[in-house]
């Protein structure tokens, strides 16, 4: 077993009708003036607003409201908050909804005690030395930012979209009910499916050899979202399966799934210039660009791509070569993505080829203005990287 260390503090309290602890909790967490950040209303729709307002009211905790996140979350709203808790002299962030309102709340917790510009820390400029605490209630099972170091946010100015870790972004509880996602579009639910697996993937297709344990996790919690998540969209009231794949998000994205080695992340950075350039969904992005880079690098580890095979999809090998089964496996991810109804090409999520200028501005991108290469798996350079995105550039792979 390799080396490793394993950090992810934050309390989880799961079950029907937790949300309405949350005044109690952040009373607990010695909070006392909260800024309750959420998206574009779906939780006032669905009623969750007026639960968490009663709950906060109840323990005496003064609050005020900012909603407005969006997905793909802009850093001019993360500006707004930050301008609003040092107005308000905020001690406590709470965060309500899908991981764009998690990611923004955890933008404005950093920025809000630091004196500099807050998009210096995702631009890799400076590092935080303290930040507000902060908690959430999610409505979406998919990011993992419920529990996770990181907040993915975009900056107008360019439309970069960049992701930051650091201790700091761990939020201190989330509440996880998962009756709240029994509202979910058909559509989020299969994005948030496809961005379970790929936090895993991401992990499990890397450089750096086996960890038993770590790699029986990862293929145990890929085969539970495999099952579970049609029968969420199949039956959005089903609290069972809903609890699987809620769960299998966190889980997902704490580090469990990946303990011993660095991930490769090539396709979470691929998908985040899309997500910043084009605006699509962050789980349409993955499903539209994985198949692209894993044809283009399972060479590198066609025994890894065969083990997936085997142990995820229970492809057995039979007489085809160990290629052939790597293959497969790759289809197989593939035709589940489609049969959510995801994209799997990202000509297919546009409805249009991209031009050339534009896969050389997300090419461009990806490196950072030639400050980065991206994987570890197979490294990609700057040529690697516009091929994956010219293979990904057809309607049909
Ligand atoms: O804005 P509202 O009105 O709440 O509607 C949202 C939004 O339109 C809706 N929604 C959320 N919960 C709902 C609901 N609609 C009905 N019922 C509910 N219960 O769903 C839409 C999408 O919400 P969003 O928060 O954008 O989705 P998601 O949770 O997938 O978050 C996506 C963002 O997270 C980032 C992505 O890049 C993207 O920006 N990620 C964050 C990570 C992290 N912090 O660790 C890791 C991930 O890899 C990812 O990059
Ligand atoms: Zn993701």
């Amino acid at each position: 077993m390799n080396s490793f260390e394993f950090f992810s503090p934050t309390k989880v309290i799961f079950g029907k009708g937790v949300e309405q602890r949350v005044g109690k909790e952040i009373k607990a967490w010695g909070g006392t003036r909260v800024l309750v950040h959420f998206g574009g209303g779906s939780v006032k729709r669905s009623g969750l607003l007026d639960r968490v307002e009663a709950s906060l009211k109840e323990a005496g905790l003064y609050y005020v409201l900012l909603g407005g996140a969006q997905p793909n979350p802009h850093l001019a709203l993360v500006h707004e908050g930050i301008q609003l808790c040092r107005k308000e002299k905020i001690d406590f962030i709470l965060a309500v909804g899908g991981g764009s309102a998690m990611d923004s709340a955890k933008g404005i917790a950093l920025g809000v005690p630091y004196d500099g510009e807050v998009w210096d820390f995702y631009d890799r400029k400076a590092n935080p030395v303290t930040a507000l605490p902060h908690c959430n209630i999610p409505t979406l099972a998919a990011s993992g930012s419920e529990t996770s170091d990181s907040s993915v946010i975009t900056n107008e100015d360019g439309w970069l979209k960049k992701g930051y870790s650091t201790p700091f972004n761990r939020p201190k509880f989330t509440l996880m009910n998962p009756e709240l996602l029994y509202t979910l579009p058909p559509y989020q639910t299969a994005c948030g499916i496809v961005d379970i697996m790929m936090h895993t993937l991401d992990r499990y297709f890397s450089y750096g050899g086996v960890n038993e344990m770590t790699d029986s996790i990862a293929e145990a919690l890929l085969r539970n979202v495999i099952h579970y998540g049609p029968i969420c969209m199949e039956q959005p009231e089903n609290f069972e399966a809903r609890s699987e794949i809620m769960w299998a998000g966190s889980l997902s994205h704490n580090h469990l799934t990946g303990l011993g080695k660095p991930g490769d992340w090539s396709p979470h950075q691929l998908e985040h210039e899309l997500g910043g350039k084009f605006d699509v969904a962050h789980g349409a992005g993955l499903a539209a660009i994985w198949g692209a880079w894993a044809y283009h690098v399972y060479k590198a580890d066609v025994s890894r791509f065969v083990r997936y095979a085997q142990n995820v999809w229970g492809i057995q090998q039979g007489d085809a070569t160990p290629e052939e089964t790597a293959v497969k496996g790759i289809e197989a991810t593939r035709n589940f993505f489609h049969s959510l109804g995801m994209p799997i090409t990202v000509a297919e999520m546009l409805g249009r080829r991209m031009t050339d200028e534009e896969i050389e501005d997300l090419t461009i991108k990806a490196t950072w203005y030639d400050r980065r290469t991206l994987g570890n798996l197979m490294v990609l350079d700057k040529d690697e990287i516009r091929k994956v995105y010219q293979e990904s550039n057809v309607e049909k792979m």
